[in-house]
């Protein structure tokens, strides 16, 4: 017997109900995002591997251990991308988009990242991207946790997220930091777990990150990056909180939060669920300001953030979705009325824009009829001999009175408007 082949691991099937979640916060989030100005742009799935070896980090764990690379036909290094940025940053240059102008842009789509697999985790997963490019101010930043905050109260979860930020300064900043977080954990290296020891070599900062309790504990003795941020960055910071308060943002401040990519400075944030056990952070993000200019560009401030739909949809799963049946359901017995339904629902698609599922095949009137009552259609059509002969066509309301009319095809739409309460 042949070997049932299932979905690769880590991959998920979206059916119907749960791609109808998906695709709810996404029109959300794309009239959420019109109402601030923001541009939707499509981006390549597969990027040179040494975009994200560059731009995120080659000792960040999504390059070190996440990424799904491969050399295709030509022995290029390829790789599903692992996150938006990087290709977004590419995409800027590329179009020179980034020179001496401001972009608002958003994008959606699958990212790819070999993680262990959980609720909430996946190795393919939805994010919807949002990046600013050319504006420094704390304006910019506050704006994107405005437009988060504006998208929580539409899908209904504003009192189950809330939002988390920090400032972890300049380059300059956080290489002293890093330095003085080293020597300090370099006396003490046979206390730390085994992850962060090989961290204090490749990526210090993401100890602050580990979820070892002992390290933890040893942690709360170290220095604190808080202590080294610059003066700048300090005031931009404060800059920020003062309009987030202003607008009555809530927000906590939380100095653990430095985030897994290294392109960050100055402004990080995330926005948190309790709701979803150990995969809490729905959406999370901060400044780039030096990414442009590492691939080649000018200078350019950037900031942006994604949010993952598939955490995002894990919150509604208790919720019923209205799923996307028929309105009308036309049933018909025998070849010819078959036939002439066929035509007539064309017809009234085309004059009324109302969804009509069409009974396919044969079958007796009765066993229809419980598949349109199924269906959750208001209205079912109604084409059998008797119609046929007299040359009308049946039309019985499903749901309350179970109303039934005769009337010809020419003056359904006619009569559907008024059942479903349509303007001409
Ligand atoms: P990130 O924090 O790596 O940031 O991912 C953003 C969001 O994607 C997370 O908060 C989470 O909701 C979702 N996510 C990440 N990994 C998974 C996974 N394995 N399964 C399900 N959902 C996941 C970035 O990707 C940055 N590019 C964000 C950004 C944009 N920063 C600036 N601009």
């Amino acid at each position: 017997m042949s070997q049932v082949i299932k979905a690769v691991r880590g991959m998920q099937d979206l059916l119907p109900e749960k791609k109808a979640r998906f695709r709810r916060i996404e029109d959300q989030a794309r009239r959420v995002l019109g109402q601030y100005g923001y541009q939707e742009v499509g981006l390549p799935v597969i990027e040179n591997t040494h975009l994200f070896n560059r731009l995120v980090g080659s000792t960040t764990d999504i390059v070190e251990k996440e990424m799904y690379s491969f050399n295709d036909r030509n022995d290029e290094s390829l790789t599903l991308r692992p996150e938006g940025t990087a290709g977004l940053v590419r995409f800027v240059n590329e179009h020179g988009l980034a020179f001496n102008q401001t972009q608002r842009l958003w994008y959606t789509g699958p990212m790819f990242r070999y993680e262990r697999p959980q609720k909430g985790r996946y190795r393919q997963f939805d994010q919807i991207g949002v990046e600013c490019i050319g504006m420094q101010g704390p304006d910019i930043d506050a704006e994107l946790l405005l437009l988060c905050a504006r998208l929580w109260r539409a899908l209904g979860i504003e009192d189950q997220v809330r939002l988390e930020i920090n400032s972890i300064g300049d380059t300059a900043s956080r290489q002293a930091f890093s330095a003085a977080l080293v020597e300090f954990l370099n006396d003490r290296s046979d206390e730390l777990d085994e992850d962060s020891r090989r961290r204090l070599e490749t990526n210090p900062m993401r100890i602050l990150d580990s979820k070892v309790p002992t390290t933890q504990a040893l942690l709360s003795g170290a220095p604190r990056l808080k202590d080294f941020v610059d003066a700048q960055s300090q005031q931009h910071f404060e800059d920020l909180c003062a309009i987030l308060d202003a607008a009555k943002v809530e927000y906590h401040v939380n100095p653990k939060i430095v985030r897994g990519l290294d392109y960050y400075n100055r402004t990080v944030f995330e926005w948190v669920t309790d709701s979803l056990g150990a995969q809490g952070t729905i959406c999370g993000g901060g400044r780039y300001d030096g990414l442009v200019e590492q691939l080649g560009g000018k200078p350019t401030p950037c900031v942006g953030f994604a949010l993952g739909l598939d955490r995002l949809a894990l919150m509604f799963e208790d919720r019923p979705e209205e799923a996307a049946t028929a309105q009308i359901y036309a049933v018909s017995v025998g070849d010819q009325a078959r036939r002439e339904m066929m035509v007539v629902a064309e017809m009234l698609r085309e004059e009324t824009g109302l969804k009509i599922q069409v009974h396919t095949g044969s079958g007796k009137l009765k066993a229809q009829m419980k598949k349109a009552d199924a269906s959750g259609a208001e209205v079912a059509l109604i084409l059998a001999e008797d119609e046929l002969a007299a040359g009308v066509v049946a039309l019985r309301e499903l749901r309350g009175t179970a109303h039934q009319t005769t009337v010809v095809a020419g003056d359904l739409p006619e009569a559907l408007r008024k059942i479903f309460k349509q303007d001409r």
